[in-house]
């Protein structure tokens, strides 16, 4: 078993720079594409030998420190109680979006085992057949609000802000709602095995830092304190994207490993965060489509700037995106390997 991944999670000595990408299962793979012109994106959420199949492809072929669960963050949502879609146009549909009390009232707290089995089911298989650590995962509360008041993608966030500004009560509601379900969620996929857990918080950095601390951070804390109760050896990382403005709110967030995007500089980032948590990131996706040289020497620059943390994970800044030659991803993960030795 390769716990590189999870030492780098505990600020423990390691040998080299743990690698994972987010979204390291996907469209840039044809090994991905394969499977999934057989069945629906949702399908294969769904069918626990087929999403660990996927989950498995980066791991042989990128050659990562780390699983990342085959799911979607939507998931729980649509276990809520919310009908979703994915259309190959518009991305993900949620149809009739949270908008009224009545609204957020009939959603319901879902209990894993009943609804989202599968997910559990993915992570048991998962366990017989990895040799790198597994991580669980699920949205923030304020990145799935957005898709459940929005119904959908959004680019402003307009109606979850009107929201937030015009019925807070209501606003903290249903981040109640969600709180409780991401902490049950969580919980459920380490009891079935997953050895670490990412709260993904796509979209933190649209908040401005006065509404994250209000309206955000409260429920982030909550959910990693509750999973650190319930699992006190299990590592919990947060990224929070687009975090230059909120990073060093973020690290109150007590994650132990905080997942940072590319707007920042690494050094800058270390520098915020102190010496009580460990970084993970932040390769700019679009550097995996520059000459392999270049993309050696981004790496290097983040390695040695992430040197000064207490600990150092490295990942891209964001998901890779679905363009990305295969080849330049496999550069990348060789490069993190070959100059993120320790002596
Ligand atoms: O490899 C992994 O990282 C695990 C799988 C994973 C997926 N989605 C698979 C997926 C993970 C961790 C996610 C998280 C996710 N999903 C996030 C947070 C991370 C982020 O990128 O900010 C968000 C915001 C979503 C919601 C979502 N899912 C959107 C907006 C879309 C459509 C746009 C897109 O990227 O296609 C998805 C679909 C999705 N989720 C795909 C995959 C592989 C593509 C579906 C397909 O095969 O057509």
């Amino acid at each position: 078993m390769n716990d590189t991944f999870l030492k780098a999670c505990r600020g423990e000595k390691v040998d080299y720079t743990p690698v994972w990408l987010m979204r390291q299962a996907g469209r840039y793979l044809p090994e991905y594409q394969a499977v999934r012109g057989q069945v629906d994106f949702l399908t294969l959420c769904k069918t626990p030998e087929l999403a660990a199949k996927v989950t498995l492809q980066p791991v042989d072929i990128l050659g990562v420190d780390a699983a990342i669960l085959f799911s979607d963050i939507l998931i729980p949502i649509e276990a809520m109680g919310m009908h979703l879609e994915f259309s190959e146009k518009k991305g993900p549909v949620l149809s009739e979006p949270v908008r009224t009390k009545s609204n957020v009232e009939k959603l319901i707290v879902p209990d894993t085992e009943d609804s989202m089995s599968f997910v559990l089911d993915t992570i048991k298989i998962l366990r017989r057949e990895l040799k790198v650590p597994l991580i669980g995962f699920s949205g923030a509360p304020f990145t799935l609000a957005t898709y459940m008041i929005e119904g959908g993608s959004s680019k402003n966030f307009l109606n979850t802000k009107k929201m937030m500004f015009q019925n807070s009560g209501l606003f903290n509601y249903l981040m109640k709602k969600l709180t409780k379900t991401v902490i049950s969620y969580l919980s459920s996929q380490i009891e079935a095995g997953a050895q670490a857990v990412q709260i993904f918080d796509s979209w933190a950095g649209a908040l401005s830092p006065v509404d994250y601390k209000e309206f955000e951070l409260p429920y982030v804390k909550k959910i990693v304190s509750a999973l650190k109760k319930q699992h006190p050896d299990t590592p919990v990382i947060y990224f929070a994207n687009d975090c230059a403005g909120i990073i060093k709110e973020a690290k109150k967030s007590g994650a132990d490993v905080i997942g940072v995007d590319w707007r920042i500089d690494m050094a800058d980032a270390v520098k915020k965060l102190g010496k009580k948590v460990v970084v993970q990131g932040n390769l700019d996706p679009c550097v995996l489509f520059a000459p392999k040289e270049h993309i050696e020497e981004r790496v290097k620059d983040i390695l040695f700037k992430g040197e000064s943390a207490k600990g150092h994970i490295f990942n891209l800044g964001h998901g890779i995106l679905p363009e990305t030659p295969v080849e330049n991803a496999i550069a990348m993960v060789e490069a993190v390997h070959k100059y993120g030795k320790k002596e």
